[in-house]
């Protein structure tokens, strides 16, 4: 299969469109990451977005719908869920919903679950894209199983050139870490994978703690991510990195570096320890520096507060044994 990359101005996103309800696979950005689309009701399609990421088809899929009243047709919202849709979509955020009754997410991208994920995204092009489509698109980040996630469309095309149908080009992702996901199957929402919509954001909204993934014993297997070893990179990964030792490249943050640190192998997530910042380039630098060969990227300590909790979050992943 030829993967063709499109610009995303109308012409682009009319095709886009057309290719998805044509049950072919398009990659498009959102503000979180590149996403790879496929066509929530078609199973067909769907099954081939699993083997095109070589995605383990036990892990369920985030639906994306261009507005709330279409969020409302695929799962059963209580007050929590109905408070954090109306204060954080669209946006970086994906509510965990019981679905409904005649839910058109197909059972395969639900892997079987009665529950159900749904994300109304506020980038333009996936927004202008999801109402041209008129149906619910899942899609998960637009790498192969278990790799970085991709924040530029140079990063899908290395991941999944001839795999997939169309990427449409829409410049670099502006935050960078996926979508923070709140469970809303039961009474008390549960953080299940944290993100730029952070802890603190979603407990002042709430006016209530937030329980996290581990709090509660579930008979779904509903915390993301949960495989051991995600966003892999071939480098190993040493977190919390006081120093760098010989061969390694570094990861800094903020403008101190650590001692043994050589700025020809060195990739700075924010010179003036901006977090945000710090979110937005995190894949990209770490594609970047894997590409430099080394054995081991260390990583500068990341403070956890804010999205931080998220860098983190995704480090901790990144560094799992595998
Ligand atoms: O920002 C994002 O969320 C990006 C962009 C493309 O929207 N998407 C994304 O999708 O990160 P993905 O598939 O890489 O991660 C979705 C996570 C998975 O780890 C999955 O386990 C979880 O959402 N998930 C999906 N459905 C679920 C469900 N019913 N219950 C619990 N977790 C679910
Ligand atoms: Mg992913």
């Amino acid at each position: 299969m030829k993967t063709r990359t499109l610009k995303a101005d109308r012409t682009g996103i009319a095709e886009a469109a057309a290719t998805l309800a044509a049950g072919k696979l398009v990659a498009f950005p959102t503000e979180t990451v590149y996403g790879l689309g496929a066509d929530a009701g078609n199973a067909e399609a769907v099954a081939r977005l699993y083997e095109a990421k070589g995605r383990p088809s036990f892990n369920p899929l985030i639906a994306h719908v261009a507005q709330i009243s279409d969020a409302e047709r695929i799962g059963v919202m209580n007050d929590a869920a109905r408070l954090l849709a109306a204060k954080f979509w669209p946006g970086p955020f994906t509510l965990v919903l019981p679905a409904s009754a005649d839910c058109p997410v197909c059972e395969l991208a639900r892997a079987g679950l009665p529950t159900v994920a749904v994300r109304v995204p506020a980038h333009e092009i996936a927004n202008a894209l999801l109402k041209a489509a008129a149906r619910p698109i899942v899609a998960p980040s637009a790498n192969r199983s278990g790799h970085v996630s991709p924040t530029q469309a140079s990063h899908v095309l290395a991941d999944l050139e001839g795999r997939i149908d169309l990427i449409l080009d829409g410049g670099a992702t502006p935050l960078g870490l996926e979508s923070t996901i709140v469970n809303c199957t039961s009474e008390r929402p549960q953080l299940l994978r944290p993100g730029s919509i952070t802890r603190a954001r979603l407990e002042s909204a709430l006016g209530s703690p937030v329980a996290d993934a581990s709090d509660t014993v579930s008979d779904t297997p509903n915390a993301p991510g949960q495989l051991a070893s995600h966003y892999a990179t071939r480098a190993r990964i040493r977190l919390d990195a006081y120093d760098v030792k010989a061969g390694e490249v570094l990861l800094a943050f903020g403008s101190d570096l650590p001692p043994g640190a050589d700025p020809a192998r060195t990739i700075n997530l924010s010179l003036s320890g901006n977090l945000i910042e710090a979110a937005a380039n995190l894949f990209a630098h770490l594609r970047a520096l894997d590409a430099l060969g080394a054995e081991t990227i260390a990583v500068a300590p990341i403070p956890s507060t804010g999205i931080g909790e998220a860098i983190r979050d995704r480090l901790v992943r990144a560094a799992a044994p595998r």
